[in-house]
């Protein structure tokens, strides 16, 4: 049976860890909107990169090069603070993706605690959303944080995939698969409720065609993964693998072929 409708798959390329290889020497190479420029031509919808407190990859330079010079929509993902959100409403990218952010962390370990800090978020997400910026919030697969991020009057929850994608490196099958029934419920609520659905963190090649197959996420954010893989056949060659591994999983699972 053929779903009426199949929502596209958006593919969002992070370009994060390029400018962490640049930072590694100082200087400008390699260059993150080089970068961008070719996940674009590669078959990138847009292009998404993360501006941390601590400016440890991107830097302020980075996004406003971005957000001016390239050709598809830029997703800032930032923490909710000040200095963040003026530098958002100043650079008017086309969407913010709220994240929780420790300085410790190596990456983003988990959801936005969306319930827990309702209260702190309203006024970042009134004001971004008043200048026109889609705002995203990235949660954890839980309806209560569902719940509240469309009571905070985000477009978009972004849902965290880690713990996934995770599960599924360490071979745990049984729990990966709870996992992804979480997030597959979660899409579906999000989608109820109003929110339009994303998804994205740790995802590979491995991984990317069980989170493709949940029809309500029309987007996926990957990045360390595709610069990881980039060093071995290239980004392009590499984001034209995820692109058509995505394309398939999406198109099996519209067709009904897929659990
Ligand atoms: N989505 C969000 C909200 C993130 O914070 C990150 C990591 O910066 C990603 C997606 C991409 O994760 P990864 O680099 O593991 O593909």
């Amino acid at each position: 049976m053929v779903l009426e409708t199949v929502r596209p798959l958006r593919l969002g390329v992070n370009i994060d860890h390029v400018a962490t290889l640049r930072n590694a020497r100082g200087g400008r190479d390699p260059d993150p909107l080089r970068a961008a420029q070719m996940a674009i031509d590669a078959g990138a919808d847009g292009i998404t990169a993360h501006l941390r407190e601590d400016r440890r990859h991107i830097v302020d330079a980075d996004i406003a090069r971005l957000a001016h010079e390239i050709a598809r929509p830029l997703n800032l993902e930032m923490a909710a603070t000040d200095e963040m959100v003026a530098i958002a409403l100043r650079t008017a990218p086309h969407a913010v993706c709220l994240v929780p952010e420790n300085r410790a962390e190596r990456t983003t370990e988990g959801g936005l605690d969306v319930v827990g800090g309702e209260a702190r978020l309203a006024v970042p997400v009134g004001l971004m959303r008043d200048s026109g910026i889609r705002v995203s919030l990235f949660v954890e697969p839980d309806p209560r944080q569902l719940d509240v991020a469309r009571k905070l009057g985000a477009a978009v929850v972004e849902l965290h995939t880690g713990r996934y994608c995770d599960l599924v490196a360490a071979g745990d099958g049984e729990a990966a698969e709870a996992e992804l029934r979480r997030l597959t419920e979660a899409a579906a609520y999000g989608e109820e409720i109003g929110l339009e659905v994303h998804a994205g963190h740790g995802i590979s090649f491995e991984t990317v065609a069980a989170i493709a197959a949940v029809p309500q996420v029309v987007e996926l954010n990957i990045g360390h993964f595709l610069v990881g893989e980039a060093v071995f056949v290239g980004l392009a060659t590499a984001i034209g693998e995820m692109r058509a591994r995505m394309d398939a999983a999406r198109a099996e699972a519209a067709a009904g072929e897929r659990p």
